[in-house]
């Protein structure tokens, strides 16, 4: 294996993007990339794109976005883990710089979610899991799904809606500061308790909204990622798990067993101990695509005992400056959830906090240099952990 960092990163603005093609919105998040690592088109040598739209038109998206963005004939892939498929293409990009096949490649997320109606939207993600048990037998949404789980962990653990909240009011205070971010309004608890229930026990403020937007990040080998940069961001390691497509199938509802896995496997090859592991990183992005999924985060990652994530949220522990500062940059409920953009946003913001590079309101105190990505398709049906680093990995 090569050790690879990511040497530059490119994001749009978050929100809804009706007067651009799919395309024109990719291109702007790779020319900012291309930008910030100093090289062109002709530096890149292969291209992930991260992209689920099945709510758009263009059904070969990688080769769309390649040639508008003047790429070609760099080799490409579309690739999909439904709200993961960003990690996908982060995955992508850099396994194939990790196997020594390219010194150079471009992860690439990107949706247009506003091509479709809402009402298309909440359908064709209730079909993301098993179609024909659970959405077609059951019109099972998306909210509908996170609600089962919000509603088996207020009941085990006696946390309240209020609770949930919380995690809300955080991110769109976090959203405010970002100017990529979908929403920009500061809110309280009172106004997601007044917000109007999309699938008890989930309001609309619990829920992630749908947005148009891009992000792309340039990974390069160790020996170019020096020369292009002093501050490369490492990709430690990145550690992938599949949940079962039914929840029928889950043995509760009060974690997604996936995303334990894959960061036990995450935190094993990088010397993690999982009962301190907020003690390792400075900084961490998570998939609040509800606010429930926020909670469970927590404990799925080991930031704190089981039963008490609801706990962590209300105290303030994962604000800048508490325990674990978490989805600083808004987060899915805040700044937006384009689903395919969204791992590499991640990967982009952690990029930009590990550099120290964001507004200091909304920058996390950087010590030991380590961050991580929690990016979950589906309901826990992909989950993907990924750990960057300011040190070089002991490997390569
Ligand atoms: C929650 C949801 C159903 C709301 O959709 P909707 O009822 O059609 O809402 P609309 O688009 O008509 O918006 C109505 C208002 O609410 C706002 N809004 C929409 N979604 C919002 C959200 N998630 N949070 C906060 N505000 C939201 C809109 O900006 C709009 O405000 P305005 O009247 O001031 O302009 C939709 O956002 C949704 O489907 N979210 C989940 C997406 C999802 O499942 N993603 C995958 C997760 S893994």
């Amino acid at each position: 294996m090569v050790n690879a960092a990511i040497v530059g990163v490119g994001h749009t603005k978050f929100g809804r993007a009706t007067d651009k093609q799919l395309q024109e919105l990719a291109w702007e998040a790779i020319k900012e990339a291309l930008q910030d690592a100093g090289i062109t088109q002709r530096d890149v040598q292969f291209v992930a794109v991260g992209n689920t739209g099945r709510w758009s038109s263009d059904p070969l998206p990688a080769v769309v976005i390649s040639e508008y963005s003047d790429l070609c004939p760099a080799g490409s892939i579309r690739v999909e883990a439904a709200c993961a498929s960003g990690s996908a293409a982060v995955r992508a990009a850099y396994q194939t710089v990790a196997s020594g096949q390219a010194d150079i490649a471009l992860a690439v997320g990107v949706e247009k979610m506003s091509e479709s109606t809402n009402l298309q939207v909440v359908e064709m993600i209730g079909r993301a899991g098993n179609f024909f048990w659970e959405f077609e037998q059951f019109g099972l949404t998306f909210p509908g799904y996170y609600a089962m789980y919000a509603t088996a962990y207020l009941h085990r653990y006696g946390a309240k809606e209020e609770d949930l909240a919380a995690i809300a009011v955080k991110n769109h205070y976090y959203a405010d500061l970002n100017p990529h971010a979908h929403f920009h309004k500061r809110i309280t608890i009172d106004d997601v308790m007044k917000s109007r229930y999309v699938a008890w026990p989930l309001k609309l403020f619990d829920c992630s909204p749908q947005t148009d937007g891009a992000a792309a990040v340039v990974i390069a080998s160790e020996k170019i990622a020096r020369k292009l940069t002093d501050t490369p961001v490492w990709i430690r390691t990145q550690a992938v798990a599949t949940g079962t497509s039914n929840l029928s199938k889950r043995s509760n509802f009060l974690s997604l067993d996936s995303a334990v896995k894959a960061a036990e496997e995450a935190y094993k090859r990088a010397g993690v101990e999982r009962d301190k592991a907020y003690k390792y990183f400075d900084v961490a992005e998570v998939h609040d695509c509800f606010t429930i999924a926020e909670i469970l985060a927590y404990e799925d990652l080991g930031f704190v005992e089981r039963g008490q994530g609801y706990a962590l949220a209300r105290e303030g522990e994962t604000y800048k400056g508490g325990r674990i500062p978490v989805n600083l940059d808004g987060g899915l409920k805040a700044k937006g959830h384009p689903i395919g953009a969204t791992g590499v946003s991640m990967a982009a913001e952690l990029t930009k906090q590990l550099r120290q590079q964001n507004p200091p309101e909304r920058q996390a105190d950087i010590k030991r240099g380590w961050a991580i990505a929690h990016n979950i398709g589906g309901t826990g049906h992909y989950a993907y952990i990924t750990i960057y680093t300011l040190d070089k990995p002991p490997t390569g």
